[in-house]
């Protein structure tokens, strides 16, 4: 059983875990949806899926802001003739000891992060309802959902939302054959570890790269995750074997949290 003919919406998918989910999809049979703030990258992801042989369409959207997630559902429904698949994987981190936190840095990450998910599961379930469909919502919380990270408060606070807006939205939309999960990565080298382990260099000391290595070294599998490790769990989320599988926030960490 495939996803082939599917059409599935990623938001931060110009580059990292997104950009990784869009192409998995693709190949899955997926035709392909690229939101982000970044539109030269969204423009070359969506080469890349069409070399694939599948449709994509590129829309800038950024998802804190509720209409422009909306418009982004709309977009793809116009442009690709559906929607069935929706991946809130747009996220950012920030980098500070809990007693540094100003009030400016948590509004920020919490609108990315937990408002950006709260309205793409809102605008998928109801774009899903109106085409009288099922439909799968897959969300990205992390590791830092599981247990709070130091230097990384906010942000994990904000992946633990993430699992009760996965949890509570998979229980409300459960009528509608809507299933909504989250993936948790651990330590995946994108961008965001690069801006991570220069934070925490700035703050510690630490020379850039150590901070990354260090917990690369806590993995028990040996070695860092990619996106496309991340991209294989979202692919079981977004096709038909999952189908019983709904609330649930599931880890790919190559062994660093057990649950
Ligand atoms: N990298 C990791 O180790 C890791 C681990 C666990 C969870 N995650 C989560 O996975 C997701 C992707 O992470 P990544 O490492 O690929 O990050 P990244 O920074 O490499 O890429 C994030 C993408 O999201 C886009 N984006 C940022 N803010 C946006 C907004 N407001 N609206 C739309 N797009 C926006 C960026 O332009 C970028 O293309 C995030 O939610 C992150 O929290 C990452």
């Amino acid at each position: 059983m495939t996803i082939k003919g599917k059409v599935a919406l990623v938001t931060g998918a110009g580059q990292g875990i997104g950009r990784g989910i869009a192409l998995r999809l693709a190949k899955d049979g997926a035709d392909i949806a690229v939101v982000d703030i970044n539109t030269d990258k969204m423009a070359e992801v969506a080469a890349e899926i069409e070399e694939l042989g599948r449709k994509a369409t590129t829309f800038k959207a950024d998802v804190s802001a509720r209409a422009e997630v909306y418009a982004a559902v709309e977009h793809t429904e116009k442009t690709l003739g559906g929607l069935d698949i929706m991946v809130n994987n747009a996220g950012i981190a920030q980098v500070d000891p809990i007693a540094d936190v100003t009030p400016e840095d948590v509004e920020l990450i919490l609108k990315i992060n937990i408002q950006g998910v709260l309205w793409g599961i809102q605008a998928a379930a109801a774009k899903f309802k109106s085409l009288g469909h099922k439909g799968k919502i897959i969300n990205a919380s992390s590791i830092a959902g599981h247990d709070g990270f130091e230097m990384l408060g906010v942000y994990s606070a904000t992946k633990f939302a993430v699992r009760a807006l996965t949890q509570a939205s998979a229980k409300e939309y459960a009528n509608d054959g809507i299933t909504v999960n989250a993936y948790c990565p651990g330590i995946v080298g994108t961008d965001m570890w690069v801006e991570i382990d220069k934070r925490f260099s700035e703050l510690t000391g630490a020379p850039i790269g150590e901070t990354y290595e260090k917990y690369v070294g806590g993995i028990a599998l040996g070695r860092a995750q990619t996106p496309d490790d991340v991209a294989a769990l979202v692919s079981y989320l977004a096709g038909p074997d999952s189908d019983y599988i709904t609330g649930q926030a599931i880890i790919t960490d190559g062994g660093i949290v057990y649950r």
